[in-house]
């Protein structure tokens, strides 16, 4: 089981497209075990209270239970997932979210070692979460509690950087800068593979895009941790979300040029 989220502390940045594009191409892509081929098995995470996630994925309007919920009310794994609800993904299966949970969260801040409520309740359920080989989480910008919890049991944080979005480098840089001192002060026991990636790329030579590149030599810490694939701005990949669709199945179905869809298989390659 590996744990992932695309996260920035800045809005708006595609953390929700990325997470959800991702998870039903990992979950289309076949891998070998003992000499068989099979698919993996995704659990997709809605932890983001304005309940993108869910929309993009599962259905406008949840009134049910909660990630938050589980976190809060300590509710078995079990009774909160939602087996493939997009019947199209049969191996992707959903905790949804919705606005009443951001009432939820100040409960998680005045709870014994608030920052450990999530890897306490994953260890608890772990029979049931041990049996997806990945569990993608989509959280909501900024440093609230419920994001710091989801971050410190991450194996893998992927920051999203978007192209002609400065602030995005900014985001990403003082994140990385208080995750290096939680891990210390919080003792916690490892710190997740953290690697960037650069979404909504052109290459339109425009008066942002310069201002965007010039400034992102600025921050080597990013640069740094850099992945060589990149996204580009696309209308597939919107389109995709608007239908529900993982983008190797909206292109196949359109028969549109798979230039995103190259890319995002390009990540997956990189990172796993
Ligand atoms: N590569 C891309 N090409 C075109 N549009 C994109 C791309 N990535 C994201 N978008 C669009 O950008 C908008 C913001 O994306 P998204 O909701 O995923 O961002 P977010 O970081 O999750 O936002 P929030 O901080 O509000 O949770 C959406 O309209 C989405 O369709
Ligand atoms: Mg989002």
């Amino acid at each position: 089981m590996k744990i992932i989220t695309c996260y920035n502390l800045k809005g708006g940045v595609g953390k929700t497209t990325i997470n959800n594009l991702l998870a039903l191409e990992i979950a289309q892509t076949k891998i070998i075990e003992n000499g068989e081929e099979r698919e993996s098995k995704v659990l997709l995470i809605d932890a983001d209270e304005q309940a993108n996630l869910t929309s993009f994925f599962y259905n406008n309007i949840h009134k049910d239970k909660t990630i938050i919920d589980a976190l809060v009310n300590d509710l078995n794994a079990e009774d909160i997932i939602i087996k493939s609800p997009n019947i199209e993904y049969k191996n992707v299966d959903f905790i949804p979210c919705n606005l009443r949970a951001s009432v939820a969260i100040e409960y998680i801040a005045n709870k014994n070692a608030r920052e450990k409520v999530a890897t306490r309740w994953f260890v608890k359920n772990l029979e049931v979460l041990q049996r997806y080989d990945y569990i993608v989480i989509d959280l909501s910008p900024g440093t609230n509690i419920l994001n710091r919890n989801f971050l410190y049991l991450s194996d893998l944080i992927l920051g999203i950087v978007k192209h002609t979005d400065i602030a995005s480098l900014e985001g990403f840089s003082v994140f990385l800068e208080r995750y290096k001192k939680d891990i210390e002060e919080l003792e916690l026991p490892r710190s997740a593979e953290i690697r960037v990636l650069l979404n909504n790329y052109t290459n339109k030579d425009t008066t942002t895009a310069r201002i965007f590149n010039a400034y992102m030599n600025e921050f080597n810490d990013i640069k740094e941790l850099m992945l060589e694939s990149k996204i580009s701005d696309s209308v597939a990949i919107k389109n995709a979300i608007i239908y529900r669709k993982s983008l190797r199945d909206y292109v196949e179905q359109q028969r549109i040029n798979n230039k995103a869809l190259l890319e995002l298989q390009s990540v997956i390659k990189e990172l796993f």
